[in-house]
Order: C-alpha cells, then structure tokens, then sequence
C-alpha cells in the first residue's frame, strides 16, 4: 500500500490518502494538546503507544462485535484504516466522577457513579466542542436518530468490554470519549482509544496514568502512558 498526500492533520494524528480505495493511514504524533488547543506540548513516545493501544483495543472489541475502523497495523506510528466519514460527535462515557463533570456538579473526583452515564459533544473546536443532547444532534443534521441509537449501544458495549479489560490490569477506566463514523452504510468505531482519551486510574493507589498528568502538569507523563501500555501486556 503506497502513504499518498496528506488529507488531514489533527492535534495528535495526520492521515493521509493511500493508492487503495476506502483505505486511509494514520500517524500517530506526539504532540499533546488540552484545553481545546491552548495548553500545547509533547509526550515522548506517545504515538507509537497510542497507536499500538488503540490498534489493541480495537481488535479486542471486534471480537466482542463492535466494528472499528482497524485495518492494519503498519509501523509504530502508522495504521491502515476504513475510510469513514466521521459523525460529528464526542461519545463520552464515565464510570467515576472526573473531570468536567465533577466541576459542573461539584461532585468530588472518584466518586464511583450509581450507574455509567451517556453524554455528547458537538465536535466543534471553535465552540469548544459544548455538550448537546440526542434531540439538537438530530435537530442540527449531526447524526440522524439511528444512528445515535447504534451509537449508545456500542459505546456502552465497549464501556463494558473495555472496563472488564482494564480491570485485568489492575487499572479503573474512569471515563473515556469515543467517536464513530460513517462507512459502507454502518456505524462503526473510529479515531483512537488511548491514555490520550480516557482516565486510567491505577485500581489501588488511583494514581492517574493518564492524559490529566499532562493537562495537569503532575509529572511522569511519559511513565504513565508506558505503565499502562506494560500493564496491558504490549
Ligand atoms: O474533560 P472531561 O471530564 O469532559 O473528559 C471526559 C473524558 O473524555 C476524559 O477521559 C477525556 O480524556 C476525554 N476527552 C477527550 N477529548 C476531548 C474531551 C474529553 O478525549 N476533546
């Protein structure tokens, strides 16, 4: 398969056209980003992590029947995928409170949540992605009711798998965002699955492994993301 000219470059990734129809390669960067942009640097070695991770976790969900975007792993960096038309929507699932959520409600950080909860965000970096409803998804032509329906049931399903996954290695799965995309007439999972887009929590200190040491500026953010890539066994 031959890389063609560059399609695309994201924070954290750059995807090019190949010579093969519906197929695309990604690459995977180090750059780190948070903040919608505003906080930029770099993460030793991070994209050969996320890159292997997020190929990982996506053969470990196909198998448990959700489809991904996975084609192929190329290089350390570099991944052959589907081609989708992404939905403009992050799928945020979260297990603990963290983050966002804990702000917005004042609920202290770790606390473990009655039950996991749905949300989406409209994938918009110049509004700073706001968190809408299935109805204004529908409404603005984001995704149609269908496929928000597809969508709530893989992302629990892959809240499911991937917690049972986690928890093997001694790690929490806290929360993550996941996106979807549009290919050959399915919804099916795309971007990435990485510490760069979930918390991880080490299961008994809750030491954060994790992209919040980087938004943070906590440290060891190299450590981390290698700790949960050995934990995993890869
Ligand atoms: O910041 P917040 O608490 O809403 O983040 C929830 C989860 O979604 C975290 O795991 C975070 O890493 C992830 N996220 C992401 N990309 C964004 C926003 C959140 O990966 N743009």
């Amino acid at each position: 398969m031959q890389k063609l000219d560059m399609l695309y470059e994201g924070k954290a990734k750059k995807v090019f056209k190949t010579d093969v129809e519906d197929v695309l390669i990604v690459d995977y960067k180090d750059d780190a980003t948070a903040f919608n942009g505003e906080k930029k640097g770099t993460i030793v070695g991070k994209g050969v992590i996320n890159n292997r991770m997020s190929n990982y976790l996506f053969q470990v969900l196909e198998k448990e029947g959700v489809p991904t975007h996975y084609i192929e792993e190329l290089s350390d960096r570099e991944t052959a995928v589907k081609a989708v038309e992404i939905v403009p929507l992050e799928v945020i699932i979260r297990n603990i409170a963290a983050g966002s959520f804990s702000k917005k409600l004042g609920i202290e950080e770790g606390r473990q949540l009655l039950t996991p909860t749905f949300e989406l965000s409209y994938k918009d970096d110049a509004l700073g992605d706001p968190m809408i409803n299935d109805y204004y998804a529908v409404a603005i032509g984001a995704s149609t009711k269908e496929e928000i329906e597809k969508i709530t049931n893989y992302a629990f399903k892959v809240n499911e798998v991937l917690s049972k996954f986690f928890a093997e290695a001694g790690i929490e799965l806290v929360d993550f965002k996941i996106e979807f995309g549009r290919y050959k007439g399915d919804i099916i999972l795309a971007d990435e699955i990485s510490p760069d887009t979930c918390r991880l929590w080490d299961a008994k200190t809750h030491e954060k492994l994790d992209k919040d040491r980087f938004r943070r500026d906590m440290g060891n953010v190299e450590d981390a993301y290698q700790e949960v890539f050995k934990r995993i066994g890869l």
